[in-house]
C-alpha cells in the first residue's frame, strides 16, 4: 500500500498525547497500542530503554521476515523514534520506539472454546460462526507451521491469544511478534541480513 510514512510520523510525535489519553487504546504487557487511522495501527514499546529497543526491534524485524515470507501478519510498515523527528521547541522527547503497521479493522480474538459455552453473550468477543471458527483453527496450525519452518520459535501465540481474525478476508493474523525468537542462533544472519542496518540485532 502507498502511504505518506513521513507525515503519519510527524503526526503522530506531534499528537502523541492525544492519541494515547483520547482515543481507544490496548493496554499490553510490552506496550500501548491505538489506531492512527482506518488503515494504520500503531503499537508503542513501554519498559525500560533497553526493553524497549530490544521488543521493538524485534517484533519489526520478525514481522518483516514472517510478511516476506507470506506468513500472515499486519503488514509492518516502520519502526520510528521520537528522536528522528523534528519536535517543536518545548516538546519533551523521551525515547520513545512506535511500530506502524497494518490495521485488521474488522479483526476480531477468536474466543477460547473451552469455556465458550458457559460465557455470557455479551463476553463471547469475537462471537464467529462455527464456519469461521473452523477457518481459523485451519490456519492457526498452517501458519504456524510455516513459522516454525523459519527458525522461529513461537510461544505465546494461540488461537486465542495473540492473534485476530477477519472474517470478511476469512484471514487469521499472527499479530504480536515481539516475544518470538530465533530457535537457532545462525539464523541471526538471516535476520540481520534482512534489515536496514540500525535496526539489526548485535
Ligand atoms: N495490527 C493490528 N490491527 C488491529 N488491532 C491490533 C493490531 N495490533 C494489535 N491490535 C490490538 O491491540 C491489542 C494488543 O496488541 P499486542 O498483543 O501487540 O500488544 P501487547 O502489549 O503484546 O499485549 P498483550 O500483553 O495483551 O499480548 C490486541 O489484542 C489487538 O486488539
Ligand atoms: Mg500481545
Amino acid at each position: 500500500m502507498k502511504l505518506n510514512l513521513e507525515k503519519v510520523e510527524k503526526n503522530i510525535f506531534e499528537n502523541l498525547n492525544d492519541y494515547i489519553n483520547n482515543g481507544e487504546t490496548f493496554q499490553g504487557a510490552d506496550g500501548i497500542v491505538f489506531h492512527y487511522d482506518r488503515k494504520i495501527t500503531a503499537k508503542l514499546f513501554t519498559g525500560s530503554p533497553e526493553e524497549m529497543k530490544e521488543k521493538s526491534t524485534i517484533q519489526y524485524g520478525l514481522s518483516k521476515i514472517c510478511f516476506e515470507n507470506e506468513i500472515s501478519v499486519p503488514e509492518p510498515y516502520s519502526l520510528i523514534e521520537n528522536r528522528d523527528i523534528d519536535l517543536d521547541e518545548g516538546q519533551i522527547a523521551l525515547p520513545t520506539k512506535i511500530l506502524l503497521m497494518e490495521r485488521i479493522k474488522d479483526g476480531k480474538e477468536v474466543p477460547n472454546l473451552q469455556n465458550y459455552e458457559f460465557m455470557p453473550q455479551r463476553r463471547r468477543r469475537g462471537n464467529l460462526s462455527k464456519k469461521h471458527l473452523g477457518f481459523a483453527r485451519e490456519q492457526y496450525y498452517e501458519q504456524l507451521k510455516k513459522i516454525h519452518d523459519l527458525g522461529i520459535v513461537v510461544e505465546d501465540s494461540s488461537l486465542f491469544w495473540n492473534t485476530l481474525y477477519s472474517p470478511k478476508r476469512k484471514k487469521l493474523y499472527f499479530i504480536d511478534q515481539a516475544r518470538w525468537y530465533f530457535g537457532d542462533n545462525n539464523q541471526l544472519d538471516l535476520f540481520n541480513g534482512r534489515i536496514e542496518k540500525k535496526y539489526r540485532l548485535f
